[in-house]
């Protein structure tokens, strides 16, 4: 069989059964059966598939049937200008987060030295990030899960910011460290009683922790604001992920433990996604 018959009768078969992107998912997986580039692939596809490749190629596409998200079966997912490992311990990173890097590195000056901090760090993919911009600055990254902590840990390692990284695994509230220029916080954010209703991809994989915001969705999201008046220097900035009703209610706890709020920034279907405010 050629790449591009496996490539039709795969991604119908995960079309039917309602999966978001079947044809690119169904590319992704035969490529890394195939262990070469999607583009690769792309170029051959009249090549025949060879019988290791193609067991290889239906263990994977089962996985996706039984709605295992694709970046869990390769194992790692892009994010800003790097690749990130990840495993079903951690949240799969996701573009919308790619707005706290953006507006954190306004605050950022290329050439000074800032401490930052990230609350509920998972794969370490928003400090990682930050700090492969900034080579003078250096981190905490801070996550309640040991197995998270774990793939943050590596994915510094091969990036080679180990060492202007620590990690340490400990809930936020436990948390008492030194002062800090720059907070940063992708927290999980969505009500208990919504979690139910998310995909099935989310819910079957994504680890609870990382979703479950409690009963306003809004739990976490206090606690990091009140432990981050703590630990800001004055002046210091925030920057925090949201949902997107969530504006409204975040604002005026922030207003309440002393914050200004400098904007509120919106993702690319226009909803309100990303907080950025000032410590007085
Ligand atoms: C939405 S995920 C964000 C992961 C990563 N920063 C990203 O943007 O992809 C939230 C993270 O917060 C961590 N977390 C949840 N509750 C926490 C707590 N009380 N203290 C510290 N971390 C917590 C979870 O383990 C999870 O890794």
């Amino acid at each position: 069989m050629n790449y591009k018959t496996i490539l039709d009768q795969s991604s119908s078969l995960l079309a039917n059964i309602k999966v978001k992107s079947p044809r690119l998912d169904t590319e992704l997986l035969l490529a890394k059966s195939l262990k070469i580039s999607r583009e690769n692939l792309l170029l051959n596809l009249k090549s025949k598939i060879k019988t290791k490749e193609h067991k290889r190629f239906n263990f994977l596409i089962e996985k996706r049937r039984k709605k295992m998200p694709v970046a869990y079966i390769l194992g790692y997912k892009d994010f800003w200008k790097s690749k990130f490992f990840i495993n079903n311990h951690v949240l799969i990173p996701r573009p919308e987060t790619e707005l706290i890097v953006e507006e954190s590195l306004n605050f950022l000056p290329k050439h000074k030295s800032k401490r930052i901090m990230d609350i509920g760090t998972g794969s370490g993919c928003i400090i990682i990030s930050l700090l492969k911009e900034r080579p003078c600055s250096s981190g905490v990254g801070l996550d309640i899960s040991k197995n998270a902590i774990k793939i943050a840990k590596f994915n510094a390692k091969i990036q080679h910011i180990d060492n202007r990284l620590k990690f340490i695994n400990s809930d936020v509230d436990k948390y008492k460290g030194g002062k800090y220029d720059l907070i940063v916080s992708n927290p999980p954010y969505i009500e208990k009683i919504k979690i139910s209703r998310l995909e099935e991809d989310v819910r079957k994989f994504e680890p609870k922790l990382a979703l479950d915001g409690g009963y306003s969705g809004c739990s976490i999201i206090r606690r990091v604001i009140e432990k981050s008046s703590y630990l800001l220097k004055r002046n210091g900035n925030l920057i925090l992920e949201i949902g997107n009703e969530q504006a409204y209610s975040v604002s005026k706890t922030l207003k309440r433990f002393g914050f200004y709020i400098n904007k509120v920034s919106k993702d690319l279907s226009k909803k309100d996604r990303c907080i950025v405010c000032t410590k007085y």
